[in-house]
């Protein structure tokens, strides 16, 4: 949507025509909210923005068909290192030589998805952040192999964007999620000890701190599975960091399928 919005040629790949219905639909109204305030006293204008932006989008569930003719791909599928891994493969053999991959990966190592192509210095990290037509920051990821041709195309394609972009080594969390998600964390846990209701966590960190979202309304917002993710994999890489520990509820929740805002239940309900 931010791509299409600023003039760039886009290709928005999925499983099925049918997911991509629902993202095409989805980015019409986030298209309209947006038109709302920045065209407020031009509603003709507006018009004109939200068709123009959706005819620089096209759709397709042949990621291997369309990458012949792609200057930069950006992966933002499931956050499953093998599932990964196995695309950028994939897409690899059938990318021109110049096309820059990345990742949007929360959590992930941006070099082991690199070492899966053979393009490990036109590769690197894009992190957006949710909700991305909102969110001004992108956090650019440069392994020891990206080249510096690469990280300035990112960082020029960031600003391009209309993001103010910010760098990043490739460790665990980059920046904002290694900082956000153990806080969240932290917060469930103050509530699995009964130490306080989430509601009253919630008003506290907006009211005390003047966040924009309590923590478990953010933790809703992102998605309990990807928070989850997120956690198991640190986990998994420093066992012994009591900040990366997992959380009962959290799994729980997931394991119930109440992921959050988008299935319509989490730690709140939405429906
Ligand atoms: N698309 C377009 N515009 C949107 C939008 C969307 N999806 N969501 C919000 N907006 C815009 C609209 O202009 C909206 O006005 P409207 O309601 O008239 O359409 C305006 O923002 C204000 O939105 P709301 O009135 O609904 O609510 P808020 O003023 O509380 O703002 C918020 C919403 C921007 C989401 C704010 O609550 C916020 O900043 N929350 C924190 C978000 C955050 O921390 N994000 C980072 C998460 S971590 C992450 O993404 C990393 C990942 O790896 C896990």
């Amino acid at each position: 949507q931010v791509a299409a919005a600023t003039g760039h040629t886009v290709v928005l790949v999925d499983q099925s025509d049918e997911i991509l219905k629902k993202s095409t639909k989805g980015i019409e109204e986030s298209l309209k909210r947006v038109t709302k305030k920045k065209f407020a006293d031009k509603p003709e204008a507006g018009a004109e923005f939200v068709e123009k932006t959706l005819k620089n989008i096209t759709t397709s569930t042949d990621a291997v068909a369309v990458v012949h003719s792609t200057d930069l791909v950006i992966e933002a599928i499931v956050e499953n290192q093998e599932i990964k891994n196995e695309l950028f493969k994939r897409l690899d053999k059938f990318a021109p030589e110049h096309t820059i991959f990345t990742s949007n990966t929360s959590s992930l190592q941006i070099t082991q998805l690199a070492n899966s192509t053979t393009r490990q210095d036109r590769f690197g990290g894009l992190h957006f952040f949710n909700p991305v037509p909102v969110m001004k920051l992108v956090e650019v990821i440069k392994t020891p192999m990206t080249s510096q041709k690469t990280y300035e195309s990112l960082m020029d394609f960031s600003k391009a964007v209309g993001k103010s972009p910010v760098s990043c080594k490739d460790t665990p969390g980059f920046i904002v999620n290694r900082l956000l998600v153990p806080y969240m964390m932290e917060a469930v846990r103050l509530f699995e000890r009964g130490d306080a209701s989430k509601e009253d966590i919630d008003v506290a960190m907006k009211l005390g701190a003047g966040y924009p979202m309590g923590p478990f309304e953010l933790l809703d917002y992102v998605g309990l599975d990807t928070s989850k993710y997120i956690i198991d994999g640190w986990h998994a890489l420093e066992p012994n960091n009591p900040l990366f520990a997992p959380s009962p509820l959290l799994n729980k929740l997931v394991e119930e399928k109440k992921l959050g805002k988008k299935t319509g239940e989490g730690f709140y309900k939405y429906k």
